[in-house]
């Protein structure tokens, strides 16, 4: 009996599932906002990556899509154009974001041809980057001030906010014609969402729980933190435990915390269910999926990728054979 199979491909054609097969998606698709220069985020998907999505999900089958905030209303639609019913769409708060910072004051000084001030040399860790140099930093370039009267004006003036929070598309293939949902979930044993093991557990001693309150906690919300604000306990949104464990082969840049990622994948099926990821990296939803006794099936297209997720799930089910015996 199979627990994953993994396809070093483009997935656009999914030629390898069949039809009404899969019991829910959960994929972090490239974004199409180019993140930091890499060449598979330079689109979106294009759009048979959805109708065939739509062909392999049994009717009332849900998926969860990640996207991005410049971009998500252009997946939204081509989704809809699918046939895919649209459920809601989840905030995943964080408060690790970097705003894209640039210094338009200087550049407003250099654009009037007037020499900004230097103030100063920066010496500190800018950044790091995973894939090649550990940490860059910014030290010895020159920290400058504006000059021109335009220029002080605008000074610590900016082009967008800090990000803190990733939209994630809840949608749903339609039930079957002609069956209620109670009928679509015998025959199929898809089209309810799993609340009742994703529930947000009540802080202890928290008092305000309401006249009924469930033993597992709240229904979980559409907006998931992954980390705690220091602002004290949030009694709707914190999931409670975060972070990813960091593997040193997985350089991937964009790995999703397998925390909100177990969250995601209990919150769209139930044991011994198939999940599909046409686009998993380095694998973190199908870690999530066998970690929770699901079955996997993935695609990735760069092969560097591909060996990251198959090495990360080939120790997941060494782990889990250990665990048994
Ligand atoms: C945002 S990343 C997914 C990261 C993943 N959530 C993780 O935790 O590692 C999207 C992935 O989709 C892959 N990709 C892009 N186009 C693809 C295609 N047509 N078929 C399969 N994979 C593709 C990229 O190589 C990239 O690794």
């Amino acid at each position: 009996m199979w627990k994953y199979k993994l396809f070093n491909k483009s997935s656009y054609f999914l030629e390898e599932v069949d039809n009404n097969s899969i019991d829910a998606i959960v994929t972090d698709p490239p974004y199409g906002i180019s993140y930091q220069n890499h060449y598979w985020d330079k689109d979106l998907p294009d759009k048979k990556i959805w109708e065939n999505s739509l062909r392999v999900l049994k009717p009332g089958g849900f998926a969860l899509i990640f996207s991005s905030i410049r971009l998500m209303h252009r997946l939204m639609v081509a989704l809809e154009d699918s046939g895919f019913i649209i459920k809601d769409v989840l905030f995943w708060v964080y408060l690790n974001g970097m705003p894209k910072s640039r210094n338009i004051a200087l550049d407003i000084d250099k654009e009037l041809g007037i020499e900004s001030k230097v103030i100063g040399e920066y010496n500190y860790v800018q950044g790091y980057k995973k894939e090649k140099v550990d940490n860059y930093y910014a030290k010895g370039k020159l920290k400058k001030e504006p000059v021109s009267e335009l220029g002080i004006k605008y000074k610590g003036a900016g082009l967008g906010l800090k990000p803190a929070y990733e939209p994630i598309i809840l949608v749903q293939k339609p039930i079957e014609k002609g069956l209620n949902i109670a009928q679509n979930i015998i025959k199929y044993g898809v089209g309810a969402l799993n609340i009742e093991d994703t529930r947000i557990p009540y802080e202890k001693g928290e008092s305000k729980v309401g006249h009924n309150p469930h033993p597992k906690g709240r229904v979980p919300s559409n907006i998931i933190r992954t980390e705690y604000f220091n602002d004290g306990y949030d009694k709707f949104f914190v999931i409670p435990k975060v972070r990813q464990k960091k593997e040193d082969f997985n350089y991937h840049p964009t790995v999703k915390p397998l925390e909100l990622m177990y969250h995601l994948v209990k919150l769209v099926s139930f044991e011994n269910q198939i999940i599909l990821d046409p686009f998993m990296g380095s694998g973190t939803t199908g870690v999530a999926s066998l970690e929770l006794n699901r079955k996997f099936i993935g695609y990735e297209i760069d092969e560097g990728y591909f060996e990251i997720a198959k090495r990360r799930l080939e120790n997941v089910e060494k782990r889990l054979k250990e665990t048994l015996f």
